[in-house]
């Protein structure tokens, strides 16, 4: 189950990102790198995380085709697992960045469908989350990132292979801060989730590793 579990190192510096992947080492099996981290350091620390660590390059890309295309060429040659783009670029976006991702058979390409801080209603937004979820599959992407609540919908839609990548996970009375729809890690799994996403739970715990270890215990009891 760790290897379905993600943490978002959403720090500001390498030596803070270093410090947290070996304080929750073999806890968990992935690392998310977003846009601050990516901004302030680069790929060559991007390399260094994913020597020891599966590594999600949450960078959301969403510009023209041609523009996407090439950014998913970078991401593959960097030797990443995951890459994402926004599903909002549209069919022809998804498209290109598909047929690029066909270079590096190890990368899985997915789209976030809606982000959460979307302020569309809730039913337009699940409604719009499932078609885009759609229009990625039929453009040749791996799958998506969706809430929890949209997971098993989504599977429902494209197939039991394609994967769904869950934020807004929360255990324990654990603050929600600005997460809108929240999710324990149990119903995640239970609930058709591949990939946990998690990053304050674990970022500010007093041991991330125990952290970790909680959440994959709670993602076993549901398996
Ligand atoms: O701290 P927390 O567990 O809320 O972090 C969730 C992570 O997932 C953050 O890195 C956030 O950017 C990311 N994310 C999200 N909602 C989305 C897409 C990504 O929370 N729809």
């Amino acid at each position: 189950m760790q290897d379905r579990l993600m943490v978002a190192l959403d720090v500001d510096d390498r030596e803070k990102a270093m410090l947290m992947r070996d304080r929750v080492g073999d806890s968990v099996g992935w690392l998310k790198v977003g846009l601050r981290l990516f901004v302030a350091e680069g790929p060559e620390l991007v390399r260094e995380l994913n020597r020891t660590h599966k590594l999600f390059l949450d960078l959301k890309f969403h510009d023209i085709p041609n523009t996407v295309a090439q950014a998913i060429e970078s991401a593959g040659g960097l030797g990443v697992d995951m890459v994402n783009v926004h599903a909002g670029g549209g069919e022809e976006m998804l498209a290109a960045a598909a047929n690029a991702a066909k270079a590096f058979p190890n990368m899985k390409l997915i789209a976030v469908t809606v982000l959460t801080s979307d302020p569309m209603p809730k039913a337009q937004a699940r409604e719009v989350a499932l078609q885009r979820a759609k229009m990625a599959l039929d453009a040749g992407l791996d799958g998506v990132v969706c809430s929890v609540h949209e997971a098993q919908a989504i599977k429902d839609l494209c197939g039991e292979d394609f994967i769904t990548v869950t934020p807004g996970i929360r255990w324990g009375g654990q603050d929600v801060q600005d997460q809108k729809r929240v999710a324990d890690p149990a119903s995640a799994i239970a609930n058709g989730s591949d990939y946990l996403v998690v990053g304050r739970p674990i970022l500010h715990a007093e041991n991330p590793a125990q952290a970790a270890q909680e959440a994959v215990a709670m993602m076993q009891s549901a398996a």
